[in-house]
C-alpha cells in the first residue's frame, strides 16, 4: 500500500512545496511551512461550482449601481469602522488578541440588532452555549432572542445558514470551524481557507452578511493565510493594551467605507462601551512634566486623538538595544540616525526604548518629531514644558515635512489646554488670531537642528 504523503504549506501566502524547507519558496518567508495532510482530490471536484449560468457581458453603465443598504449595529463607534453599519451580503473579519472581546462586542453587537428587529445567528466554536448565555447575562443581555448554536462542522453551520436564512451571523472563530472535505486539522491553513472560502459564497449567495473571527499570532498578524484578507470585504483589527480598559477598533481594510477609521472602545463590568470623545485617553497623568515624554496628536480616521510618546535612553553595552512599543521598529533606527547626522546627538552607545501610552499603535509618520523630541529629553535628563506637544514627518535630509490636517490637530490639543507646540512650517495656520487657537504658542520649524534649537530654549 503506498504511503500516505504529507506536504507543507506556507501559513504566510498558502503556497505548498513537497518537502520541508526553511524558506517558502513561493513567499520567500522563512520558517513558515508546516507540515499538513494534503486535500484529497476527488471529492473535492465540484466544491466551487459557480452559483449562476454563465453571466451576461453588460455595458458598465447600464449596470444599476443599487446602494448597499447599511444596518446600523447600533454602537456608534463599530459602525463608524464598519463604514456605517453591516451591509448585506457582506463579510467582515475581525481579528485581535485573545481576551482582548472579540466575543463581547460581537455579542452584544448581535443583541442590539435582534432588539431592532433583525434574524441574528451566532455560531460559537470556542464556547458551549451555556458558556455564551453566562456571558450574555453578565452583559446585561436578559432575555436576548439572539439564536446560539454551538458548532464546528462546516456542512451543519452552512445547513442552518441556509434553513435559518438570518440577516447577520457571526462566526466565533473561523479557526475552529472544518470542512471534511479536507484531512488536516482545524486552524490549518487549508481548512481555513476552504471554510472562509464556503462562507463567503454562501453570504454572497443568500445576502446574509457574515462576521468571521480570527485568531491572531504572536506576531500580531491575522493567523491562517494572506488569501482570508483578500477574500472578506472589511478587515477590523482589534488593538490595545489588555492592561488597560481602552480597546481600539481599527478598519484595515473595507470596500463599503473608509479605511483608517477607528472605532475607541472602553471594557467596563458591562462589556464593551464606545467612547464618543476618545481624544485625551492616551495620556498619562503626570502631576509635573517629566523627561522622555512628549505629547503628539494622532489623526485617526476623522478624529485627532491625543497620544503621550514616552523615550528611555539608557546607556548600553557593546550592542545597544532599539526597542519601540506601538511604532515602527525601523522607523526608529532611521530617526536615531537622523538626530545623530543632522542635529549631532548620538546614542550610538544608548539603548533607547519608546512606546506609544495605552497601547496604541502609530502608524503615521506624523510621529517622527515627537519620538526625536522624547528620545533628547530623556538622553539630556530634561523634561519638556508643561502643556507642550508636536507633531510632523521628518525625513532623511533633516526636513520637518508638514503632517496632513495639521489645522485640526493643533484645534484639538488647543481646546484640551495645550498651550506650547512645535509644528512643521506648512502646517502653520494663517489665521493664527482665531479663537481656535487662543493660549497657543506655536514654533514652526522647517528642519530637525531648528526644532531641537527651539526646544532648548523653552
Ligand atoms: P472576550 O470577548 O471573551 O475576548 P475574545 O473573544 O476576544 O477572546 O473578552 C473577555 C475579556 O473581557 C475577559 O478578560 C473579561 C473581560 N470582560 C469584562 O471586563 N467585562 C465584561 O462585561 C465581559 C463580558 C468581559
Ligand atoms: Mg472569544
Amino acid at each position: 500500500m503506498a504511503k500516505e504523503k504529507t506536504h507543507y504549506v506556507c501559513s504566510d501566502c498558502g503556497g505548498t512545496s513537497p518537502k520541508w524547507q526553511g524558506k517558502c519558496p513561493s513567499c520567500q518567508a522563512w520558517n513558515t511551512l508546516i507540515e499538513s495532510a494534503p486535500e484529497s482530490a476527488s471529492p473535492a471536484k465540484n466544491r466551487f461550482a459557480s452559483l449562476a449560468k454563465t453571466a451576461e457581458v453588460a455595458v458598465l453603465g447600464d449596470i444599476d449601481a443599487v446602494d448597499m443598504s447599511r444596518t446600523p449595529t447600533g454602537h456608534e463607534e463599530l459602525d463608524r469602522v464598519l463604514g456605517g453599519g453591516m451591509v448585506e451580503g457582506g463579510v467582515v473579519l475581525i481579528g485581535g488578541d485573545p481576551g482582548i472581546g472579540k466575543s463581547t462586542l460581537l455579542l452584544q453587537a448581535l443583541d442590539s440588532l435582534q432588539r431592532s428587529g433583525q434574524n441574528t445567528l451566532y455560531v460559537t466554536g470556542e464556547e458551549s452555549g451555556a458558556q455564551v448565555a453566562l456571558r450574555a447575562r453578565r452583559l446585561g443581555l436578559d432575555g436576548s432572542q439572539v439564536r446560539v448554536l454551538a458548532e464546528i462542522g462546516l456542512d451543519k453551520i452552512l445547513a442552518t445558514l441556509d434553513s435559518m436564512q438570518p440577516d447577520i451571523a457571526v462566526i466565533d472563530s473561523i479557526q475552529t470551524v472544518y470542512s471534511d472535505q479536507l484531512t488536516s486539522a482545524p486552524g490549518s491553513v487549508a481548512q481555513v481557507r476552504e471554510c472562509a472560502a464556503h462562507l463567503t459564497r454562501a453570504a454572497k449567495a443568500s445576502g446574509v452578511c457574515i462576521v468571521l473571527v480570527g485568531h491572531v499570532t504572536k506576531e500580531g498578524a491575522l493567523a491562517g493565510p494572506r488569501v482570508l484578507e483578500h477574500m472578506v470585504d472589511t478587515v477590523l483589527y482589534f488593538e490595545g493594551d489588555t492592561h488597560s480598559s481602552f480597546r481600539l477598533v481599527r478598519a484595515i481594510k473595507n470596500r463599503f467605507g473608509a479605511v483608517n477609521e477607528i472605532g475607541v472602545f472602553a471594557m467596563t463590568e458591562k462589556g464593551l462601551k464606545g467612547v464618543s470623545n476618545p481624544s485625551a485617553i492616551f495620556l498619562s497623568q503626570h502631576s509635573e512634566p517629566v523627561p522622555g515624554s512628549c505629547v503628539m496628536v494622532t489623526l485617526e480616521g476623522t478624529r485627532p486623538m491625543l497620544v503621550e510618546i514616552q523615550a528611555l535612553v539608557d546607556s548600553g553595552g557593546p550592542s545597544p538595544r532599539r526597542l519601540s512599543v506601538g511604532l515602527d521598529k525601523d522607523r526608529l533606527a532611521m530617526l536615531l540616525a537622523v538626530l545623530h547626522r543632522h542635529a549631532s546627538v548620538a546614542c550610538m552607545d544608548q539603548d533607547v526604548f519608546v512606546n506609544a501610552v495605552g497601547g496604541v499603535r502609530i502608524s503615521e509618520p506624523a510621529a517622527d518629531l515627537a519620538v526625536l523630541l522624547a528620545i533628547t529629553s530623556s538622553l539630556r535628563g530634561k523634561p519638556l514644558p508643561k502643556g507642550f506637544f508636536a507633531f510632523g514627518e521628518v525625513g532623511l535630509a533633516g526636513e520637518v515635512r508638514p503632517a496632513p490636517r495639521g489645522q485640526e490637530r493643533l484645534k484639538e490639543a488647543a481646546k484640551l489646554g495645550f498651550s506650547v507646540a512645535v509644528v512643521p512650517k506648512a502646517n502653520l495656520p494663517k489665521n493664527l488670531k482665531s479663537k481656535d487657537f487662543e493660549g497657543l504658542t506655536i514654533h514652526a520649524v522647517e528642519r530637525v537642528e531648528q526644532a531641537m534649537e527651539v526646544v532648548r530654549n523653552l
